[in-house]
């Protein structure tokens, strides 16, 4: 499997989802290739790349969403020990959250939706641009651990913005019993798909910040992304975001096949201080370490 697909394969948080939603069709995910879950994805993937014919065709309508519904639900796909047939409306929900919780990457919980900044009013975002006035997002869900991740991302991308870091347009959505951290998506914009891979798509052995900038130079950014690039690896080095792995960081296309780096995202504060010491290190490395970096590191680097 060629790895620029690698990115559009559910990841993480998408095949917890996948595979509850095959247990609730009797569907023995042992036997879905990798091209199966391709053909599930359809047109619904990240970014532009689309695979056709489409398992499942109905996947792609756009329906309205009630964001409380799917979170429940994302919760008790977190909780496998809980089963989704035990929700009121099993079918129903679980094919929701299946067209809209599979295709973004990642470990956390989120879906894919279209949202209405002024009336709060949401449909999943499988596919279809817009309507007017509704806006392409990713919604991460609370998790409700005993750290606030959703509130510390937030506050994080704050702190990113005021530090000059490039990042899409993100909020908090904040309820009685939870706060969804919402960002806009830059796989779409004015309607339009935009081809997105990440770094582990276009270099899946990177492990190191000289490896995300070798790639960087090799399709050709242009110094002042560059730039970009080095600011959240400073960022990411002095905010503690020790989840740093070659997922995190994007390329985008433009219409005219010019390559440039995605806006940062997944900024946060990703230390476990509960954790020992080695557990938190930062995934890729600078200069041939992963903690304990120095000023001399990032020079070097730059
Ligand atoms: N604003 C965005 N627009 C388009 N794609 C995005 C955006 N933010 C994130 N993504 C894509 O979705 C994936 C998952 O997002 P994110 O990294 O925020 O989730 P996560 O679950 O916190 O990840 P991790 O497993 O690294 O903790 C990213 O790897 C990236 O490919
Ligand atoms: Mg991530």
């Amino acid at each position: 499997m060629p790895s620029f697909i690698a990115d559009s394969l559910p990841d993480h948080w998408g095949n917890k989802v996948f595979n509850e939603w095959a247990k609730a069709h009797n569907i023995s995910t042992r036997n879905l290739s990798a091209l199966d879950r391709l053909a599930y994805i359809g047109r619904r993937g990240m970014g532009a790349l689309e695979f056709l014919p489409p398992a499942a065709e109905e996947m792609e309508q756009p329906f309205k969403v009630e964001i409380t519904e799917l979170y429940k639900l994302a919760q008790s796909a977190l909780n496998e020990a809980k089963s989704f047939k035990a929700e009121a409306h099993p079918d129903l929900l679980i094919e929701s959250l299946f067209k809209v919780g599979t295709s973004a990457g990642g470990r956390r919980p989120k879906a894919i939706i279209n949202l209405n900044k002024e009336t709060n009013e949401c449909y999943s975002g499988q596919v279809a641009t817009p309507m007017a006035g509704f806006v392409p997002m990713i919604i991460k869900f609370d998790e409700q651990l005993d750290v606030p991740t959703t509130r510390i991302e937030y506050s994080y991308y704050l702190m990113a913005r005021e530090a000059g870091l490039k990042m899409m347009p993100s909020s908090l959505m904040v309820g009685e019993k939870a706060a969804h951290f919402l960002t806009e998506r830059f796989d779409r914009q004015e309607g339009k798909k935009i081809h997105i891979q990440t770094l582990a798509a276009m270099n899946p052995s990177s492990d190191s910040y000289e490896d995300l900038f070798e790639t960087a130079c090799r399709i050709g950014i242009l110094p002042s992304e560059q730039k970009q690039l080095f600011l959240q690896t400073v960022m990411n080095v002095l905010g503690g975001n020790v989840d740093d792995h070659n997922k995190n960081f994007s390329f985008l296309m433009g219409s005219d096949g010019v390559w440039h780096t995605a806006p940062a995202y997944d900024y946060t504060f990703s230390v476990d201080p509960s954790a020992p010491g080695y557990m938190n290190r930062h995934s890729m490395t600078i200069n041939n370490k992963n903690s304990d970096f120095e000023r001399s590191d990032l020079l070097e680097l730059a």
